[in-house]
Order: C-alpha cells, then sequence, then structure tokens
C-alpha cells in the first residue's frame, strides 16, 4: 500500500506533504509525490510574500503550479497561510495600524477568494502565540493592530469561502502546555462566540522524543468541536526517528477528529532542517524505516 492509501482507509483521512514548485521538474520527487500522498502543502507558495509581493498587486504562477499538479491528481490542498509574522513581504512590515489591518485583512479576502472550491483547508493564521510560559499572543505587527486580528481573518476567510476548513496552525504544541493551553482558551472562546474556526494545525517539527500528552493534547482540542491536523511533521533523525513517526501516525488515527497528517517535505534532501535528516525518503528517494513505520501504522 502507500500512505495515502492507507490514510483513506482510515475513515477518508489524508496523508499529504508540503511541496516546492520549483522541484515538481524533478522526476524522482514527484513520482513519490504522486505514489504516496494524497494532499499537499505549498511550502512556500502561498505565503503573503509570495502571492502579494506589491501592495493590491497578486502573483498566483508559483501556487497555480501547485495547485494545478494536486488537482490533475486528486489531491485535496491545504492553504498555507493568510496571515503570519512570517514571510510578510516588505511593504507590509513597514505598515502598521488600521493600514496594516485593512491590508492583512484585504489579502485574506482576495487570496481566500482566488482558491475558492480548491482549499481542502486554510491555515488563516499561523504562529500567533508566544513561546515560553505565558500562554499569550506572540509580538507581531498584526497582534500590535489588536487582540482582536485572528478572529477578523477567520471572519474574512470564512466569507470569502465559506467551503473551505479553517484552521489556527502553530508549533510548540505537541502536548498540554502553556502555548497550547493558551491556544485552546482561544478555540474555546471563538467557539462560544460564533467566531468561525474548523479546526487547528499542529505543526509538530519534532525532536527526539514526543510528549506523552501528545493524544491527550489532540483529544481535547477535537472535544472543543474542531477538527484537529498534523500539518508540518518532520522528526530529528536518530535512533527514535521510525519510533516516534508510528507514535504520532497512532495519536491521529485514535482521535477520530483528526483528519490527516502532512510532512514537511518530500526526502532528506528537501528538508527546510538542513543536515536533520527529518523526513520519510532518504536523499536519493528511498523508503526510509520512518517510512516502513509510519505505514505500518496506518
Ligand atoms: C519554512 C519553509 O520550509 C522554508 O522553505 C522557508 O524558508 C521558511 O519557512 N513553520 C511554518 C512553515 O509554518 O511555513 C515554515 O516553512 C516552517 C515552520
Amino acid at each position: 500500500s502507500t500512505l495515502g492509501a492507507s490514510a483513506a482507509e482510515k475513515g477518508g483521512r489524508y496523508f499529504g506533504a508540503a511541496i516546492a514548485a520549483g522541484r515538481l521538474g524533478d522526476s524522482t520527487y514527484v513520482n513519490i509525490l504522486n505514489r504516496e500522498f494524497n494532499s499537499v502543502t505549498a511550502e512556500n507558495e502561498m505565503k503573503w510574500s509570495s502571492t502579494e509581493p506589491q501592495r493590491g498587486s497578486f502573483n498566483y504562477t508559483s501556487a497555480n503550479r501547485i495547485v494545478n499538479h494536486a488537482l490533475g491528481q486528486g489531491m485535496k490542498i491545504r492553504g498555507h497561510t493568510l496571515l503570519w509574522h512570517g514571510q510578510q513581504p516588505g511593504w507590509a512590515q513597514g505598515l502598521s495600524g488600521s493600514d496594516l489591518r485593512n491590508a492583512a485583512i484585504n489579502h485574506v479576502t482576495q487570496v481566500a477568494t482566488y482558491f475558492r472550491g480548491k482549499i481542502h483547508s486554510w491555515d488563516v493564521v499561523n504562529e500567533a502565540f508566544a513561546d515560553g510560559g505565558s500562554g499569550g499572543r506572540r509580538d507581531s505587527n498584526l497582534q500590535r493592530t489588536g487582540n482582536d486580528w485572528i478572529e477578523a481573518a477567520f471572519r474574512a476567510a470564512r466569507a470569502a469561502d465559506p467551503g473551505a476548513k479553517l484552521c489556527y496552525n502553530d508549533y510548540n504544541t505537541d502536548g498540554i502546555n502553556a502555548k497550547s493551553t493558551g491556544i485552546y482558551n482561544m478555540v474555546r472562546d471563538f467557539k462560544s462566540r460564533g467566531v468561525p474556526i474548523d479546526c487547528v494545525g499542529f505543526q509538530s517539527h519534532l525532536g527526539g522524543s514526543i510528549s506523552g500528552d501528545y493524544q491527550a493534547n489532540l483529544q481535547r482540542f477535537a472535544d472543543l468541536g474542531v477538527d484537529v491536523q498534523i500539518t508540518e511533521l518532520d522528526v530529528a533523525q536518530g535512533s527514535n526517528q521510525a519510533n516516534i513517526y508510528a507514535a504520532v501516525t497512532r495519536a491521529c488515527l485514535a482521535v477520530s477528529r483528526c483528519n490527516g497528517i502532512t510532512v514537511w517535505g518530500i526526502r532528506d534532501s528537501d528538508s527546510w532542517r538542513t543536515g536533520e535528516n527529518p523526513l520519510l525518503f532518504d536523499s536519493s528517494g528511498n523508503k526510509k524505516a520512518a517510512y516502513t513505520s509510519t505505514l505500518n501504522a496506518l
């Protein structure tokens, strides 16, 4: 079997990969992608700096290479990401206050409208919470426009693409801790006030261990009435890599509202974590032990 086919047999889940438009001419890469995965995320091509490099001037050329490939293969598409403190175009980095707020909401509306009907799940907001023990928001230009910027983004995304699941996505949320609890409290508040939110993404950029309450953390979010997704999984190479991939996979399958898993790249040589060899295929495209343990867990 394959990762995607096995996940699909488990209640219609998906198994996806982050991909780069610039690698779609690499036949080894594309062969693995088409064989193993039934969902994709654009690794960079849907970020603000890519889609709106000048204010009000949108460019979807690279994103569309990924979208067209995915649609041609019948793959789901995760949209990543509408608003984030990272990879903003220079013009947005220079804005503040209501000018930035208006530009940000316009960006959400324009991009979500452009891709309407094609996106399975949008990461509407990425990485808005602080690391460490505060459980509060991260300081950013977006946060300084007012604490309601996240809900404003979700409302704009819902209006633009009512068929997409709308997710909040973050890292260091892979267990019950102050950061994940801060997000949990935001989601609970959104649900109680009718702010549209459908899912929470757990990036899961992992090192040599997995939190003992990884599954319990997914479950507590699911119990709020949102789906959960593993959105950017990669695990540092080491003696435990295969076991950690399997444990994440089993945790997702054990939570009925866990829709799917996305790994953040295909081969180790495609990874943003240079030198960590954190993916399921080696640099030649061969299946690693982590691939086999993941497939066996599905
Ligand atoms: C990373 C990409 O993989 C890199 O190519 C890029 O240089 C920086 O961004 N969290 C996220 C992703 O939400 O968008 C990041 O992707 C990895 C961390």
